[in-house]
């Protein structure tokens, strides 16, 4: 994978046609904000940032509604990560905001959570639902 972008493949697809939705338009962004590096110009990329905590957040909510609906036992574990980036993310942006660290210090978190949670994390719950998610007379 290029450094400056997030080549979508069809190892990310999780099967959840949602949320595959979703994780494209979170890779999305996050390429959207990696071609901004190059620019003096940091009031765009601070815009960018708080679109995608934005979305971030959206996407954490609605991604653990299906699993509320299908009963998914790691639930509670998976909400505790997403809580755990938007903390993260969050204290970065701030850092960010007042010059102490560089946009890439964003950027290489932000590839490093889809690269590991989105591509990863997310998918124990995929691999729940595939099994027959909690009803055992589905
Ligand atoms: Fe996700
Ligand atoms: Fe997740």
């Amino acid at each position: 994978m290029d450094e400056k972008h997030i080549e979508w493949s069809p190892r990310f697809e999780l099967g959840i046609p949602e949320v595959d939705l979703q994780h494209h338009y979170f890779a999305d962004l996050i390429n959207r904000l990696l071609e901004e590096l190059g620019t003096a110009d940091t009031r765009y990329q601070k815009r960018l940032i708080r679109e995608l905590d934005a979305y971030a957040r959206f996407h954490f909510i609605s991604e653990e509604n299906l699993m509320f609906r299908a009963g998914y036992p790691q639930l509670d574990e998976h909400a505790r990560h997403h809580f755990a980036l938007i903390d993260e993310l969050n204290v970065r942006e701030t850092r960010f905001a007042h010059g102490q660290i560089a946009a890439t210090d964003i950027t290489d978190f932000l590839i490093a959570w889809f690269l590991h949670h989105t591509a990863r994390e997310d998918r124990s719950f995929a691999d729940f639902l595939q099994a027959g998610g909690d009803d055992p007379v589905a």
